[in-house]
């Protein structure tokens, strides 16, 4: 595999990588799909007001989550059936993330399990469950999870049920998690409320993250319940349809949790100057689902490491002509919100690739 000089070189190879139906279930989101563009659109809609005469001979963009280093404020999200796009599955993801220096939130629907991913690749990483058994079941697996090592537990809260992704249904394309609109056993998810969180807290001494947050209301909620990690997310637009953008409800959000917890945001970032837009509207951390998806598409283990050193680059040569040598710089009043360019779609953000480079 030639080494990747872009990120659009990335999403290129991964689309010639795949066929159709995996494509589509990587790049889909729900119904009408208004809200997986409105997270690209909401990116696009921050522009920078660079500061200058500031010394940026060395930007630094490390920081911690969890105690964990970060190299770049970025994480990795849960990706279900990602062995999909690379057979390794989440190892691979382990290994690239390891070896760059970031955290992965493991997905409960791939492979390998946590248990043998926890024994593969040892390091700090967080679980991320889908509940599908009662609560004794769940506790069997966060003890399972604490054994295991793992730096935290996560639960995605925006899966009450599975959504319709026609994209999927029209192709009949069923994702190796059996899971499609209407079929699949979704009570234990949907019967999750803050009381499972309280339980959680309660019994467990892991750090706790709640994945789906979208309003100041529910994220002062979670302060209060003893969450540790608050993550703002609409699921990449692959559930509710027409949500705000993420990047719409984080400055809400972070003004309501007023940096008791970390805040971390993911939905339509792509590309390093998004992840610098989110940091200065009050994310810690920035989750990048579908530029994982894709870069383990385009290559696996190697193109994810490659892609994360290309991502990196890209994150301090923003910082850095915006005038930031380290993140305590990157503040609202460095964005201004105008007008997108063009419509948003869900790889907009490589616009060369419409132009047939
Ligand atoms: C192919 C795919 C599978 C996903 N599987 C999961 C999952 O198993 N658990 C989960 O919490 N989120 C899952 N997500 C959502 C991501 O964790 C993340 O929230 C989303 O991708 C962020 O949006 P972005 O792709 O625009 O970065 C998945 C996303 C994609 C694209």
């Amino acid at each position: 595999m030639a080494e990747f000089l872009t990120l659009s070189e990335v999403v290129k190879q991964a689309r010639r990588n795949l066929d159709q139906g995996a494509w589509d279930y990587l790049v889909g989101g729900a119904d009408t799909e208004s809200a997986l563009r409105r997270n690209r659109a909401g990116v696009d809609s921050w522009v920078f007001k660079p500061r200058i005469l500031n010394d940026v001979s060395d930007v630094r963009a490390g920081t911690e989550l969890l105690g964990v280093p970060l190299r770049i404020p970025v994480v990795m999200p849960p990706i279900g059936s990602i062995q999909v796009f690379a057979e390794a599955g989440g190892a691979a993801v382990a290994r690239a993330v390891r070896e760059f220096g970031i955290l992965q939130i493991l997905s409960s629907v791939c492979t390998p399990s946590f248990e043998e991913l926890a024994a593969q690749v040892p390091g700090p990483r967080i679980y991320q469950l889908y509940l599908v058994g009662d609560e004794a079941w769940m506790d069997d697996i966060i003890q399972r999870c604490v054994d295991a090592g793992y730096t935290g537990f996560c639960l995605t809260a925006d899966t009450q049920t599975y959504s319709r992704r026609e994209r999927d249904i029209m192709k009949r394309y069923v994702p190796l998690s059996g899971r499609v609109a209407g079929s699949g056993d979704f009570s234990a998810q949907a019967r999750m409320t803050w009381d499972t969180v309280a339980h959680i807290k309660e019994k467990f001494d892991i750090p706790l993250m709640i994945k789906g947050v979208a309003t100041a209301e529910d994220a002062a909620r979670c302060v209060d319940a003893g969450v540790d990690v608050v993550y703002v997310s609409n699921h990449g637009g692959r559930q509710l349809d027409h949500t705000r953008a993420c990047i719409d409800a984080l400055p809400e959000v972070a003004a309501a949790v007023r940096g008791r917890v970390p805040v971390v945001v993911d939905g339509g970032f792509m590309r390093g100057a998004d992840v610098v837009k989110a940091l200065c509207l009050g994310a810690d951390a920035v989750g990048m689902g579908r530029f994982e998806a894709l870069a383990m598409a385009a290559g696996g283990e190697k193109a994810l490491l490659n892609a994360l050193h290309i991502l990196e680059h890209e994150v301090k040569t923003s910082m850095a002509l915006a005038g930031a040598a380290g993140l305590e710089a990157l503040t609202p009043d460095l964005l201004e919100r105008l007008q997108p360019l063009g419509p948003a779609h869900v790889l907009s953000a490589f616009p060369l690739l419409e132009e047939g480079y």
